[in-house]
């Protein structure tokens, strides 16, 4: 299964030996590709998504691959399906706040839950605040550039660390590495929020106070005069 980018850096985030379950699994292409590869092992891949017919793509994919004895399928939403034989949970190509929901509507689960890898598609410093308060330390982070996009992915680790607002709102590990897609990804934040204040009608103070400081914080960290 060849799969791209952003997928296969998902993929490489997730440990050998873990028990992994897929949330939002769609076609299971993640799940297929790291059930393939042989330098790669795992106890358990579980794949689920909330809706029948993506399931049932990914169960003729699977087939497709003979993997239906490496891969379970589970139908249902987020964690309702989650049994504590997991300790791995992966959720890629979703927004932030839905992550933060499924998170929410299950705090038991967060108990065995050892590692979240996760690749939200907007609301990043929501998702780090969140589980960063709940009991979750980010291991690592990566920004992918697959043609034109560039998609977050952090991996949290069950554990207590203290952020500063700066590493939050940055990611820290991404700080610390501040490579060329850090400064592409900056700019490019630092534009969308000067064009939504542009168009922001009058009212919206809050949100326009909001995205004036996000943008110092953004000018400050790459050095752009004010
Ligand atoms: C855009 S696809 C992402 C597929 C794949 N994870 C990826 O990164 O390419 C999002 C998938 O999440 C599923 N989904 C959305 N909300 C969900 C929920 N609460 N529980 C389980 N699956 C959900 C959708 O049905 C859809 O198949």
């Amino acid at each position: 299964m060849i799969v791209n980018k952003r997928l296969k850096e998902v993929g490489r985030l997730v440990d050998n030996n873990s028990s992994f379950l897929d949330i939002g699994c769609d076609h299971a292409f993640l799940d297929i590709y790291l059930a393939q590869d042989k330098t790669r092992n795992f106890k358990k891949i579980v794949a689920s998504d909330n809706k029948e017919g993506p399931l049932t793509q990914a169960k003729n994919n699977i087939n497709q691959h003979k993997l239906s004895k490496k891969i379970e399928l589970r139908l249902g939403s987020g964690l309702d399906i989650y049994t504590d034989d997991i300790d791995t949970v992966v959720i890629s190509g979703m927004g932030g706040r839905n992550m933060i929901g499924i998170f929410k509507a299950h705090p038991e689960c967060l108990k065995t839950i050892d590692t979240l890898i996760l690749s939200p598609n907007n609301y990043q410093i929501d998702v780090k605040e969140y589980l960063t308060k709940v009991g979750y330390y980010i291991e690592d982070e990566v920004l992918v550039k697959d043609s034109k996009f560039l998609y977050q992915i952090i991996k949290f680790k069950k554990g207590k660390k203290k952020y500063s607002k700066r590493e939050l709102f940055f990611g820290p590990v991404l700080l610390a590495k501040k490579d060329d897609n850090f400064i592409y990804y900056y700019k490019r934040e630092l534009k969308s929020r000067e064009i939504i204040l542009e168009l922001l009608p009058k009212g919206f103070s809050f949100r326009k106070v909001k995205l004036k400081k996000e943008m110092k914080l953004i000018k400050n960290e790459l050095n752009i005069q004010m």
